[in-house]
């Protein structure tokens, strides 16, 4: 897929805010500052398209951004932000699942995991919703280039079984560039996939 465009469309919390013009969706999630904003730039080859933060905690609305006039990419609140008001603590889960309920046309979304910690409760949350819901994961791990090859081969392979997942999990680096390629082909085949399937619910 060669970007042509992309843009910022808008910011939502609820339902009636997304939107709902049938053009299939990405959503990228995972805990805060585990690089979702960053990879979303780097899979646009757009630097600053959407923000980034060296402060987690910095995406608290669901954020929707038109790429190519034909889909959707979708930059969903990371969670376990220590220092996060209460209120964003709790606004969370049911912002996160009422969008993997209601979102029209979700063809999959990206679950980023960190290489270097080990996955959480609320990565399990998320996990069972898309099981629950029947929507098709992506997993990937972030921060490849923090590790060494040893290291990152263990992380690829510790991280997929703490979540029952299959080994090994392909690992990324927006540093480096490892794996974003891979992980765009893997976005266009879902939502190949979902035009197989015809519409998602919505
Ligand atoms: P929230 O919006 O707070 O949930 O965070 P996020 O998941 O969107 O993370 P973001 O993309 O803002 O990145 C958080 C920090 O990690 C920033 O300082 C990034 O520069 C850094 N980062 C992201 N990806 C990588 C990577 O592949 N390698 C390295 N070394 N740093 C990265
Ligand atoms: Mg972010």
């Amino acid at each position: 897929m060669k970007i042509l465009s992309a843009e910022f469309v808008t910011s939502a919390a609820q339902s009636g805010q997304f939107p709902r013009d049938g053009r299939p969706q990405i959503a990228f999630s995972g805990r805060s500052n585990v690089g979702k904003s960053s990879i979303i730039n780097a899979l646009l080859h757009r630097r600053n398209l959407v923000k980034t933060s060296a402060t987690p905690g910095k995406t608290q609305l669901i954020n929707f951004f038109l790429i190519n006039e034909g889909l959707y990419f979708v930059d969903l609140p990371g969670y376990g932000y220590a220092r996060a008001p209460q209120a964003v603590t709790d606004a969370w889960a049911p912002m996160i699942e009422g969008y993997l309920k209601g979102a029209s046309r979700l063809s999959a979304v990206v679950v980023l995991l960190d290489c270097r910690r080990e996955p959480d409760d609320r990565d399990r949350l998320l996990i069972s919703w898309l099981r629950q819901y029947d929507i098709p994961a992506i997993y990937a791990l972030t921060k490849a280039d923090k590790l060494n090859r040893q290291e990152s081969e263990h992380a690829r392979r510790e991280i997929a079984k703490a979540l029952g997942l299959p080994a090994p999990l392909p690992l990324t680096s927006v540093k480096s560039g490892q794996g974003i390629r891979e992980l765009l082909a893997e976005i266009v085949k879902s939502i190949r996939n979902t035009d197989d399937r015809g519409q998602r619910t919505g």
